[in-house]
């Protein structure tokens, strides 16, 4: 099977190429299984249930997401009752929503989804490695084809996830730098890895965000909340095939494609 997987996609542009794009992209690929890291799709800054609920009708399976997603409150009780949308699954406990979801990609073959977060560089969490232990005994052993996203800013944090689960999952990929990095392998257990799946949104600014609302946080101490740039659009994801039998990768590959409205 085929599994398409988009990095954070940033605000209304990122949003717009999805929606315009993700049909067609499930066509040429002969996608089974469609993944996106939605923490930044509300502006740049978390997810509101209309935008959630319009990625899901337009082909989007399984949201994930990061340190962003609770940024619009409204998102609280809609991920406790949505189980397409994540939350890291080493946030505590109580934490609404859930960081595992477990169902069926387009021609029936069960998979499972994991969302972690890093530690390094970013907020508190509980261990993302532990974390990915606990959830890996949740998923059932028939269940194969495992895919996980890691949410962390540093790529040493990222590999350690990708070894610490190769031969335990199809594949680990990385989000959050907004950085497409180059990468990508199938691990010696035949887990496939990428360090960072890059952004889907608008390149013309600071990892999606307008470049002067940016400086000006580096160069104050106004703080003032950056808001989206506009131009050069891409779509950044990464492609990964799966034995359905095994859940081993036989592939990953990325994509970066222009986008025009
Ligand atoms: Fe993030």
């Amino acid at each position: 099977m085929k599994i398409l997987i988009f990095g954070d996609v940033v605000g209304r542009p990122g949003r717009v190429a999805v929606l315009e794009r993700v049909q067609d992209l499930r066509e040429q690929h002969e996608v089974d299984l469609v993944l996106l890291n939605a923490e930044n799709v509300a502006g740049g800054f978390g997810v509101t249930p209309p935008i959630a609920d319009g990625l899901l009708r337009a082909g989007v399976d399984v949201m994930t997401s990061g340190n962003h997603i609770f940024d619009k409150q409204e998102v609280i009780p809609y991920i406790a009752a949505q189980p397409r949308l994540l939350r890291p699954a080493n946030y505590p406990p109580d934490t609404p929503g859930k960081g595992v979801w477990i169902g069926e990609a387009r021609g029936g073959v069960r998979v499972a989804v994991v969302n972690l977060i890093g530690r390094v560089f970013m907020g508190a969490a509980d261990d993302p490695f532990r974390a990915a232990d606990a959830a890996l005994r949740s998923i059932p052993e028939d269940v194969r084809v495992r895919v996980v996203d890691m949410h962390a800013e540093a790529t040493s944090e990222k590999s350690a996830m990708g070894w610490y689960l190769d031969g335990r999952v199809s594949a680990v990929v990385g989000t959050h730098t907004h950085v497409q990095t180059a990468d990508e392998r199938v691990l010696p257990g035949g887990t496939a890895y990428l360090t960072d799946v890059g952004m889907t949104g608008s390149y013309d600014g600071v990892i999606g965000m307008d470049a002067q609302d940016v400086i000006a946080r580096f160069t104050s101490v106004t703080m003032r909340r950056a808001g989206h740039s506009s131009g050069d659009v891409r779509i950044c994801a990464a492609l990964v095939e799966v034995d359905d039998g095994t859940g081993r990768a036989r592939s990953i590959s990325r994509l970066s494609l222009p986008h025009e409205s």
